[in-house]
């Protein structure tokens, strides 16, 4: 039978956890202290809030999967991922993933594209995400999407999403978020038959999603694809 610890013991170890608690909090509290004396209570009551709460504001987009199991120009290859414990790890890491291993936490599953087997993008997919849950209940969320800079701007992320998308069963609804100054990513998306749903505004509340509302694109925000573009999707890029 286990004895219940005496109560000094236990107000003893509560004292210890609350000790540890004010000294994590020490640099903030000293921070919020400093803000207060210098600039005033408003500006430290901001400072409280923005570290309880945080207001984010992006472009939401919608696609519902065709299916057709699209194939990809020659020498174009997707693998994927779902754990840092692949043996080909390595090459989610040549394609820049290599400081998103977290998101194998949320189960996530990650695409690596390779041109003639250099890997020279990825992109993640979420299969739960309170963001896109709210958005419908059988969404597959798609995100940080990335390209190698000497890459970019051929139609890669275009035909990468092309696949990906192709390959789920007919009929998945997919979202994407895409930040309101992100052009680059507007102006692939505008090319895929992906629609912009809106602004999404999410208020989150320690950690958790608190309020969400869909506003319409504020005029002027949405980039489009350019009017000339230099090279055609599957082109080949430099030699790297
Ligand atoms: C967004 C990103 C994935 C696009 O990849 P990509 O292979 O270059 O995409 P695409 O070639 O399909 O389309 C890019 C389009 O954006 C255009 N573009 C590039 N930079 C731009 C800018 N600053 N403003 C407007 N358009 C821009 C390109 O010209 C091209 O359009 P065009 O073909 O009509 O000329 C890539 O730029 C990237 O990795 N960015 C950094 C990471 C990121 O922002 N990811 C998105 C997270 S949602």
């Amino acid at each position: 039978m286990s004895e219940t610890p005496p109560l000094h013991r236990r107000s003893r170890s509560l004292r210890a956890v609350a000790g540890d608690v004010l000294r994590r909090a020490r640099p903030f509290l000293l921070d919020l202290v400093r803000k207060g004396r210098t600039q005033g209570f408003r500006a430290a009551a901001s400072y409280l809030l923005s570290r309880v709460t945080e207001l984010t504001e992006n472009l939401v987009y919608e696609y519902r999967t065709v299916g057709g199991n699209p194939s990809l120009p020659e020498g174009w290859t997707v693998q994927t991922f779902h754990g840092e414990g692949d043996p080909d790890i390595d090459r989610l890491v040549r394609a820049g993933g290599g400081e998103e291993m977290h998101h194998f936490r949320r189960q996530a599953v990650a695409y690596v594209l390779s041109i003639d087997g250099e890997p020279v993008a990825h992109g993640w997919r979420y299969p739960w995400d309170p963001v896109a849950r709210w958005l419908g209940p059988d969404a597959v969320y798609l995100g940080s999407a990335w390209v190698r800079p000497e890459w970019r701007g051929r139609g890669i992320n275009g035909a990468f999403f092309a696949y990906v998308t192709g390959h789920m069963p007919a009929g998945t609804r997919v979202v994407m978020l895409v930040a309101v100054e992100n052009r680059a990513s507007q102006a692939s998306l505008a090319k895929s038959p992906a629609r912009c749903l809106g602004l999404l505004r999410v208020r989150m509340v320690l950690a958790m999603v608190w309020k969400i509302r869909l506003l319409p694109v504020p005029p002027g925000v949405l980039a489009g694809p350019r009017a000339s573009r230099a090279r055609e999707p599957g082109e080949r890029g430099p030699g790297v």
